[in-house]
C-alpha cells in the first residue's frame, strides 16, 4: 500500500496541519509493514516559481526546440504525477494563509496541471481515487463570524481535488489554530480546544477511509 502525501506548512515545528496529518496518515498505515510514503513538503522545499510557465510554454513535440530551463520543468512536472499515479492513496495538508491558497500548494498545483496526462482532455486518470485534504485555519471563518466568506482557498482547494481531478475526498478541517499564540484570540479558548478534539477524531477516521477500511 502506498501514499502520496503533501505538506504546505512553511514551518515544521509547531504546525497543525503536519500534526492532523500525522494523525491520517498513522491510521491508514495502521500497523502494515508494506506501506510506503512518498512525500513533498512544498512550504519547506518549493517547486520553483518559475517552472509553471516554462512547462506550459514548452512543446513536448519538439524536444530540440526546448530551453534547459523548459525540459527541467517538464521533468520536473512529469516526476510530480508519476508520484500521484503511483499512489493507492493520497493526503494533502494546507493552511489558510492571506485568506487564500497557499502559494507553494498552487504552484505545485498548477506544474501538475501542465504534464499531458492530467490535462482536460486526457480524462480524469486519479478518478475515484481515496484522498484527504486537511487545512488549518489560525482564526475562525463560520457561518455569522465576523469573516464568513474569506477563505478563498477550501473552495478552490476542494473545485480542483474533486471536480477537476475526480478523486474520492474527505476533508478535515480546524480553526483557530492562532488560540494561544495571539492573545487577541483568548476569548476563544473554550471553543478552540473541542474543535481541534474534533479534527483528531475526523482525521482518525479519514485515514481509515485512506486505506478503504471504513465501514460505508
Ligand atoms: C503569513 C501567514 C499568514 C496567515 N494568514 C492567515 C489567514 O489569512 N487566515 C487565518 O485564519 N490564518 C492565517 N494564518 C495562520 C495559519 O493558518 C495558522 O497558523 C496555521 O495553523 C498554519 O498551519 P501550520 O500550523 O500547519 O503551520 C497565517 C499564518 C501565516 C504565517
Amino acid at each position: 500500500m502506498s501514499l502520496f502525501r503533501l505538506d504546505a506548512s512553511i514551518r515544521r515545528e509547531g504546525s497543525v496541519s503536519r500534526a492532523i496529518a500525522d494523525i491520517v496518515e498513522a491510521t491508514w498505515r495502521d500497523g502494515a509493514e508494506d506501506a510506503s510514503v512518498t512525500r513533498r513538503s512544498v512550504g519547506l522545499d518549493p517547486i520553483p516559481a518559475t517552472a509553471w510557465a516554462a512547462s506550459v510554454v514548452a512543446d513536448r513535440g519538439d524536444l530540440a526546440s526546448m530551453t534547459g530551463e523548459q525540459k527541467d520543468a517538464v521533468a520536473l512536472a512529469s516526476t510530480l504525477v508519476d508520484e500521484l499515479l503511483d499512489a493507492d492513496a493520497l493526503l494533502f495538508a494546507v493552511p489558510l494563509y492571506n485568506f487564500g491558497v497557499s502559494q507553494h500548494f498552487k504552484a505545485w498545483v498548477d506544474l501538475v496541471i501542465t504534464d499531458p496526462r492530467m490535462a482536460a482532455s486526457a480524462g480524469q486518470p486519479l478518478q475515484g481515487r481515496r484522498a484527504v485534504l486537511v487545512v488549518v485555519r489560525g482564526g475562525a471563518y463560520g457561518a455569522g463570524t465576523p469573516r464568513e466568506g474569506w477563505d478563498h482557498a477550501s473552495g478552490w482547494m476542494r473545485r480542483i481535488l474533486t471536480d477537476v481531478w475526480g478523486l474520492d475526498l474527505r476533508v478535515v478541517e480546524t480553526e483557530f489554530t492562532l488560540v494561544g499564540v495571539n492573545p487577541a484570540l483568548d476569548q476563544f479558548k473554550e471553543l478552540a480546544a473541542p474543535m481541534r478534539a474534533d479534527a483528531e477524531l475526523r482525521a482518525a477516521n479519514h485515514g481509515r477511509h485512506l486505506a478503504g477500511t471504513l465501514a460505508p
